[in-house]
C-alpha cells in the first residue's frame, strides 16, 4: 500500500497529465479549424500520449494497493492568437508538469518510497524530452516569424519533430 502522502502526490500528477491531454486536444481542434493540419495531427497524437502518461500512473497506483482518483476536468482554452501562442502555452504547461514531477520525487525520497521513486524516473526523463521538444518548436516558429509561406512549411514539417513513443517515452 502506498503511503498517503505518496498516493496524494501521484493522484495530483494523474490530474495534471489528464489536464495536459485535455489542453492539447483543445489545441488540436483549434489548429485543425485554422487549417494547420500537420500541427493538428501532432497535437492529437500528443494528447493521446498525455493520456498514456495518466494511465501509466493510474495503473501503478492501483497495483501498489491504493486507488487512483479519476479527476474532474475544466474546459481548456479553445482560442489562440497563432501557433506561437499555442506552443508557448505547451512549454508553460510542460514546465509546470516538470515541477510537479520533481515534487513527487521529493515526496518519495522524504518517506523513503524507493519503488515509486524508481517508477518516477521514467517521467523525469520524459519531461526533459518534452520540454526540449517544445523549445525546438518555438525556435522554428521564431525563424518562421509572420511569413505565411514559412508557417506553411512549419505546419507541413512539424510531424518530423517526433513526440516520444510508447516505451521510449509514453
Ligand atoms: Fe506527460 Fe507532457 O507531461
Amino acid at each position: 500500500m502506498l503511503k498517503p502522502e505518496v498516493a496524494t502526490a501521484l493522484n495530483q500528477q494523474v490530474e495534471l497529465e489528464a489536464q495536459s491531454s485535455h489542453a492539447y486536444l483543445a489545441m488540436a481542434v483549434w489548429a485543425e479549424t485554422q487549417g494547420y493540419d500537420g500541427t493538428a495531427n501532432f497535437l492529437y497524437r500528443h494528447a493521446e500520449e498525455e493520456r498514456g502518461h495518466m494511465l501509466k500512473l493510474i495503473r501503478f497506483i492501483n497495483e501498489r494497493g491504493s486507488k487512483a482518483v479519476v479527476p474532474a476536468l475544466g474546459a481548456p482554452s479553445p482560442y489562440f492568437s497563432g501557433l506561437k501562442e499555442a506552443f508557448e502555452s505547451v512549454l508553460e504547461h510542460e514546465t509546470r508538469v516538470t515541477e510537479s514531477i520533481n515534487e513527487v520525487v521529493d515526496v518519495c525520497l522524504r518517506v523513503k518510497d524507493y519503488p515509486t521513486h524508481n517508477f518516477m524516473q521514467w517521467y523525469v526523463a520524459e519531461q526533459l524530452e518534452e520540454e526540449g521538444m517544445a523549445r525546438r518548436i518555438l525556435d522554428r516558429l521564431a525563424l518562421a516569424g509572420d511569413s505565411s509561406g514559412a508557417l506553411y512549411h512549419f505546419d507541413r514539417d512539424i510531424t518530423s519533430i517526433e513526440p516520444m513513443e510508447e516505451g521510449q517515452g509514453a
